[in-house]
């Protein structure tokens, strides 16, 4: 057991904390208690580092949803240099407290280095994205003077699970920089001045403060994703992708590409996933992604899309009829209510039948 006590903190360094800390911006609101969802974070390194070091700090087990969320290639090296200042985004599971407000659910997992201070953590190391009273009330630390060397803190990152005007959003801690304002913010991410304001219980423009994280609701895709999947909602925004169902899915969200729709495809992740067909259609080689306008049906567009997943053998895909590039009526708002009559295929893949077929070839 670690035993060495870590007290660095002299008193009146604390009441210079207190100070400082005393300005920072207020937790996020997540009204719908016990809701649990994807959030993203701005993490401005305060050093060079890599790739690696950073998922390592925010307790992220692969790289690839790092990778997604940055809509960087996933050929990407874990080595890959992040340079001082430089920002990225962190996706992290996120949690609505008894009290109204939304942190991450029980992640990241922070290990005390000899030397560390509660403060240093959350100004230095964190970069300021929590207060050192929020991880000290968090861990039930009763003295934030006191914390010992390889003592295991949970470090709550804002974040919030709510609708934003009746719509499903992923809601993004954006770190302000020097000379950003608020209309710029609100072009930036397509969301509204109003909007930013009653989120973030700003009264004035001039409550934005460089280095201050401001809640912005980033719309996502689209999907075709049951309420029964695992994944459910599997909220994609724009410009990002995710890889789920166990990998074998990898879906990405490109508005001005694809309208607003989530676009899904199979993965050769690993041998586990095999090719996922969408039944019931004529073409018999008709894949998950796959799309066809057939003359047939005019302009017509048909894709094989993703419903979402019950367990790592059975994903499950649906066919889309998507009528838009049809010329008539198709605006984007009309969009959504043109998917119709789509009907569920279970793609069962069983792997003790794959294993058989695999003894008996
Ligand atoms: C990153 O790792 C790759 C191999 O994984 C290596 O070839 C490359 O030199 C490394 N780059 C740096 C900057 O360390
Ligand atoms: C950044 O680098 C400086 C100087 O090397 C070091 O003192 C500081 O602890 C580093 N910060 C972090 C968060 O690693
Ligand atoms: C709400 O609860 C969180 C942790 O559960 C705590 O960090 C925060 O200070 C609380 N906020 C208020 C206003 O009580
Ligand atoms: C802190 O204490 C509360 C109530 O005593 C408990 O529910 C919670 O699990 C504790 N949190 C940690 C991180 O130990
Ligand atoms: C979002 O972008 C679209 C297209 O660029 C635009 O028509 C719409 O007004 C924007 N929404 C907001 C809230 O700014
Ligand atoms: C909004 O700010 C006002 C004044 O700063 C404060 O009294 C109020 O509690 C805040 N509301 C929320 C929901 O944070
Ligand atoms: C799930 O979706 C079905 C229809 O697709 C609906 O009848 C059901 O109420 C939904 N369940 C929940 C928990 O939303
Ligand atoms: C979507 O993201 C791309 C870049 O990834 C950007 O160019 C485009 O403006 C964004 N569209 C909307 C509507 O936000
Ligand atoms: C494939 O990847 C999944 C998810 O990462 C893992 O659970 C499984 O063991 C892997 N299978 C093989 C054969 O490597
Ligand atoms: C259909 O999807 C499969 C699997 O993703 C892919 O290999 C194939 O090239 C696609 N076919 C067409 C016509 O897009
Ligand atoms: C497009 O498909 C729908 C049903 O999926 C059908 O009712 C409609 O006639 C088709 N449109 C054309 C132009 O074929
Ligand atoms: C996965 O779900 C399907 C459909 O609900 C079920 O038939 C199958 O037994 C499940 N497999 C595992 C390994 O749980």
């Amino acid at each position: 057991m670690a035993s060495s006590k870590s007290s660095k903190t002299t008193l009146l360094l604390f009441f210079f904390i207190v100070t400082i800390s005393a300005q920072q911006q207020q937790p996020f609101r997540c009204s719908s208690r016990g809701a649990t969802c994807n959030a993203l974070v701005d993490y401005v390194s305060p050093n060079a580092t890599t790739l690696s070091a950073i998922r390592t700090l925010f307790s992220i087990r692969n790289l690839r949803t790092i990778l997604g969320a940055n809509n960087l290639p996933t050929s990407t090296a874990a080595n890959y240099t992040i340079a001082s200042r430089q920002t990225v985004r962190i996706p992290f599971p996120c949690t609505c407290t008894n009290n109204g407000t939304g942190i991450s659910n029980r992640r990241p997992i922070y290990t005390v280095a000899p030397g560390d201070g509660l403060y240093h953590i959350a100004a230095e190391v964190f970069s300021g994205l929590v207060t050192y009273q929020e991880i000290q009330a968090v861990n039930n630390i009763s003295d934030p003077n006191r914390i010992d060397i390889g003592q295991r803190l949970w470090i709550p990152l804002p974040c919030s699970c709510d609708d934003v005007d009746g719509q499903r959003v992923v809601h993004y801690g954006h770190v302000v920089a020097q000379g950003n304002s608020l209309q710029g913010i609100a072009q930036q991410f397509n969301t509204s001045q109003d909007t930013l304001s009653r989120l973030n219980n700003l009264t004035s423009a001039q409550d934005l403060i460089a280095g201050a994280v401001l809640d912005v609701p980033l719309r996502a895709c689209s999907s075709m994703v049951n309420n029964n999947s695992m994944d459910y909602p599997l909220l994609v925004p724009n410009g990002t992708y995710v890889f789920t169902a166990s990998n074998c899915v990898r879906c990405r969200c490109d508005a001005a590409a694809m309208n607003w729709m989530l676009q899904c495809e199979s993965t050769q992740f690993n041998s586990s996933c095999q090719p996922i067909r969408c039944d019931g259609t004529p073409e018999n080689n008709f894949y998950l992604g796959n799309t066809t306008t057939s003359s047939s049906s005019g302009c017509n567009r048909t894709t094989c899309a993703y419903a979402g997943y019950i367990n790592t053998t059975t994903i499950m895909t649906t066919i889309a009829v998507d009528h838009s590039t049809c010329p008539a009526g198709s605006s984007a708002t009309k969009l959504l209510q043109h998917w119709r009559r789509w009907n569920f295929v279970l793609v069962v893949i069983n792997m003790a039948a794959l294993l058989l077929c695999f003894l008996n070839s």
